[in-house]
């Protein structure tokens, strides 16, 4: 239903005159939750925050580029591509409670997909089938957001939507009506948390020091969807848009009896951040040889491609990692996981 509406959303907000835009569109299942932070904090255990971690099992805290393959490492990927090693993570929501006490709040799957929870991710071309996009080098990986921010950033492209009951037949890339800030109400279907990295590449670094610099939004053109518009001169490689979408049921907290008695909203990022800015997405690019190259070259569109190879959702949910720092993230907690470590 939501893939449904969001292909007619795709197609109404075409202004190429477009009838219809294919993007890869896949559910990835829960790998693991853990304190870990292979691009920020690289070897720390645990890292300051917990993040929701899907992709292939090679995952670890370091993820060296120097010696970490992630093709060669993974025995199992929990996305429904087999030739997708990559990893993909975000923060995790939690709710809290008028005791201070603290739950997490579990993740769902968007309608039509199956999966213990995880994140539904996107690979989408140039809206213009003659504009090749340039799948990303092994080793590559990039960051969007800030989790210190607490205030509105230049970030545009992490945003929350609060979810109605059902189908959502508007826009999916964080104009209205999402927002940066957690929604301030509650929502009949959950809220959704979308994360939507750069689409410009410098041709050269894989990584950089904040790994952002070597990427970029495009400057001009309309740049609402896909690897569209025109990339700066110092980034002018097109690369796919990936994005992520994560669906967190906060249905279960939808009473007025557990919500704060001020009026504000009671959930709270994973990074201790209550207003919502500190979201934030992290990829390692992980595709087996070309297969991510095949798939653009090929228009694949949904989670059907005759380019790639395809696992159940079963076995998908079967690729789990056991999780490094032990600690309770699923009882009622006095304390997110590391917030002692927040500045
Ligand atoms: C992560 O995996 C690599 C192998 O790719 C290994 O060399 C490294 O020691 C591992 N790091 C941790 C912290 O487990
Ligand atoms: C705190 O509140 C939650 C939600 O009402 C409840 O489930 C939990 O048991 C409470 N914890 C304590 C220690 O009172």
């Amino acid at each position: 239903m939501q893939w449904k509406a969001l292909a007619l959303a795709l197609l109404v907000g075409q202004s190429s005159g477009q009838a219809f835009m294919e993007m890869m569109r896949f559910q990835c299942s829960q790998l693991v939750i853990d304190r870990l932070d292979p691009l920020v904090n690289p070897g720390l255990i645990p890292s300051p925050h917990l993040h929701q971690i899907v992709g292939g099992n090679s995952f670890n805290a370091s993820m060296d580029p120097a010696d970490h393959d992630l093709v060669a490492g993974s025995t199992c990927t929990s996305c429904t591509f087999t030739e997708d090693f990559s990893n993909y993570w975000t923060a995790v929501l939690y709710f809290r409670a008028r005791n201070g006490t603290y739950k997490r709040v579990p993740q769902f799957v968007s309608e039509g997909l199956r999966a213990d929870g995880g994140i539904t991710v996107y690979y989408i071309p140039a809206p213009d089938a003659n504009t090749k996009v340039t799948a990303f080098k092994p080793g590559f990986r990039m960051l969007v957001g800030d989790a210190a921010a607490r205030a509105k950033t230049d970030v545009r492209k992490v945003c929350h939507r609060c979810m109605p009951k059902t189908g959502d037949a508007s826009n999916v890339n964080c104009g209205a009506p999402d927002s940066q800030e957690l929604p301030s109400k509650m929502c009949d279907g959950g809220i959704r948390s979308v994360i939507t990295f750069p689409t410009c590449w410098d041709g050269k670094n894989t990584d950089s020091a904040n790994h952002q610099d070597h990427v970029s939004y495009p400057e001009t053109g309309d740049t609402s969807v896909g690897s569209s518009g025109t990339c700066p001169t110092t980034h002018p490689v097109k690369i796919p848009q990936v994005m992520l979408e994560v669906m967190w049921d906060t249905r279960i907290f939808n009473d007025p009896d557990l919500w704060p008695e001020d009026g504000s909203q009671p959930f709270v990022w994973s990074t201790g951040d209550s207003s919502g800015f500190s979201q934030h997405g992290d990829y390692v690019f992980g595709w087996k040889d070309d297969s991510l190259q095949r798939a653009m070259d090929n228009r694949c569109n949904g989670a059907v491609c005759s380019a790639l190879k395809v696992q159940s959702a079963e076995d998908a949910m079967k690729c789990t990692k056991q999780r490094v720092v032990e600690e309770d993230y699923d009882g009622w907690v006095t304390e997110i996981p590391g917030m002692a470590m927040a500045a």
